[in-house]
């Protein structure tokens, strides 16, 4: 009995013991949540400032503590945190760890309304949340068949009407969208399956680099928009998920929407676009009163917006005209500004020294170039200094290669016979003409020292040098085409009266563009373009 006895004490007693450990390792468990949860559980899930009336209600994002919240007074500490606290405790939460959103329990039901018969509609209403006067956004928890959507519509109701309130919002990683709250007590997320888009033009033009947006309709009208996926070629434009296009290359293209049951695509035609601006020299050395012209070459040469302007960054010392023509005018460095009107971002900068002008003394007397609207002269009437003998212009030997290549895509081979000739090879030729044909003869077809157009660094003699090149199907080619590449035939048919100089099929000079174009389309010689 006793024995039974002391058996059923022990067996209480350990009965006791389990409970007070169980209780104090409850205890343990509670105060170590209760004490600890600013240290360890501080991720706080939301915060509710409900006014400036230093109120804050919080929420926990553990589980056990969902239910749980509790009032505290805040106190904004600085811009970067805030500062909670009750009499027992305080918690410091840095402001971005706060959340904007309100996360509540709503109650989300299936609606039905006129137009969206094939749409999956949730409808809830905030009338019991009409304490949260201070709450400007919500955060919804969608149910189970709007969260596998990317991207979800919310419209305010109204007379059991839907007004669309909020268009394609993303739907997080969790399943939650977000939104601000209106003026609506009742709100619908709505899901209206995509028929199909279509391109609302069929075809766009824009300049290379440029941005267009792509203007598409949705079938039905009022479809929830999930990401448009294009297809494209993808060297030659850039399309953002929401329609966004950039060209990155001139041509005609395609663009496609992908995983449409009917394909649609639009046309679109990108122009080029001027994308550089070259000089033949970005450092120009000049006398004081002295003029120089800048020879520009634009990239593309087929740039739909070729205008450019010049712009001298200090007159003081060297000013500058539409045509690029540089006037030196006070000792000192400048910088001249080329840039494109269509872009500002696209120019260049030509480096201008102005020095002192020293007397010079030349075999033929002359000391000065002469620039007629910006145009190097050397002609019958304007003749180079002896001492002039600045080499083949590369600028100018640069686009010879370009018309060059063109050539030799028709099947020319348009060979240079001769290019630069400083004075003194000029004086040796024009005497030899002289001796051998008589100087009223010579001075029809050569120059005299210091008159040739050679010694300027700007003409070529291509092809042949006789008559009959003006006849074959190069000499043709050449003087229909040279422009393009900024030369001109500079002694042309029947202006001997006013060039000085006899028909010269073959003698090209560089004039650059738009300036060679000009003169091409006029029909007049040099001399007559200028009015000299
Ligand atoms: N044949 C041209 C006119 C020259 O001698 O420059
Ligand atoms: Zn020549």
């Amino acid at each position: 009995m006793s024995k039974r006895k002391d058996l059923n004490r022990n067996k209480k007693n350990t009965k006791k013991r389990a409970v007070w450990w169980i209780l104090g390792i409850l205890f343990i468990l509670i105060l170590s949540f209760v004490g600890g949860y600013n240290i360890r559980n501080n991720r706080l899930y939301q915060v509710l400032i409900k006014d400036e009336s230093k109120v804050a209600t919080i929420f926990y994002k553990q589980p056990y503590m969902l239910l749980w919240n509790k009032t505290l007074g805040f106190i904004r500490e600085n811009k970067d945190s805030v500062v909670f606290a009750s009499d027992n405790y305080k918690i410091t939460i840095p402001s971005d760890k706060i959340s904007k959103y309100y996360h509540m329990n709503l109650d989300l039901e299936k609606g039905n309304y006129q137009g969206f018969e094939e749409a999956i509609v949730y409808d809830f209403n905030l009338q019991n949340f009409s304490d949260l006067y201070a709450v400007s956004d919500i955060s919804v928890k969608l149910p189970e068949e709007l969260k596998q959507k990317d991207r979800i519509d919310v419209y305010g109701i109204e007379n059991d009407e839907l007004k669309i309130y909020k268009k394609a919002l993303a739907v997080d990683e969790e399943g939650f969208i977000s939104f601000p709250i209106g003026d609506y007590q009742s709100y619908a997320l709505v899901y209206v399956p995509l028929e199909n888009i279509e391109f609302t033009s069929n075809e766009i033009t824009l300049k290379n680099k440029e941005s267009i947006s792509l203007e598409m309709r949705t079938i039905p009208e009022n479809a929830t928009l999930d990401k448009i996926e294009f297809e494209y070629d993808t060297e030659a434009l850039v399309i953002s998920s929401d329609g966004v296009l950039t060209a990155k290359k001139a041509g005609e293209f395609i663009v496609k929407i992908k995983n449409m049951t009917e394909a649609q695509e639009i046309k679109v035609v990108v122009l080029p676009a001027l994308e550089n601006i070259k000089v033949d020299k970005n450092n120009i050395v000049l006398k004081q009163g002295n003029t120089s012209t800048i020879s520009v070459r634009i990239e593309p040469v087929d740039a739909v917006d070729q205008e450019i302007k010049f712009e001298s960054l200090d007159e003081n010392i060297a000013t500058v005209d539409d045509n690029g023509m540089i006037t030196a005018k006070n000792v000192g460095n400048c910088e001249i500004k080329i840039s494109a009107v269509a872009n500002e971002e696209i120019y260049t900068l030509v480096q201008v020294t102005v020095e002192e002008r020293a007397e010079e003394t030349t075999e033929n007397g002359v000391t000065e170039l002469t620039y007629i609207k910006g145009v190097l002269i050397a002609n019958k009437q304007y003749a180079l200094p002896s001492t002039y003998n600045p080499g083949v212009d590369p600028t100018a030997l640069a686009a010879y290669y370009q018309m060059k290549e063109a050539a030799g895509l028709e099947g020319f081979s348009l060979p240079i016979i001769s290019g630069f000739r400083s004075y003194e090879t000029q004086k040796g030729l024009y005497q030899r003409y002289v001796n051998n044909y008589g100087q009223a003869a010579a001075d029809r077809f050569s120059a005299m020292p210091g008159k040739s157009e050679h010694q300027t660094g700007l003409a070529f003699d291509l092809g042949w040098v006789d008559d009959s090149y003006g006849t074959t199907a190069e000499g043709k080619w050449l003087a229909e085409n040279c422009y393009k590449y900024g030369f001109i035939i500079r002694y042309p048919e029947g202006k001997e009266e006013i060039t000085g100089y006899m028909y010269e099929p073959w003698h090209v000079r560089y004039l650059g563009n738009p300036l060679a174009t000009d003169v091409y389309n006029s029909g007049l010689c040099l001399e007559e373009y200028l009015g000299i």
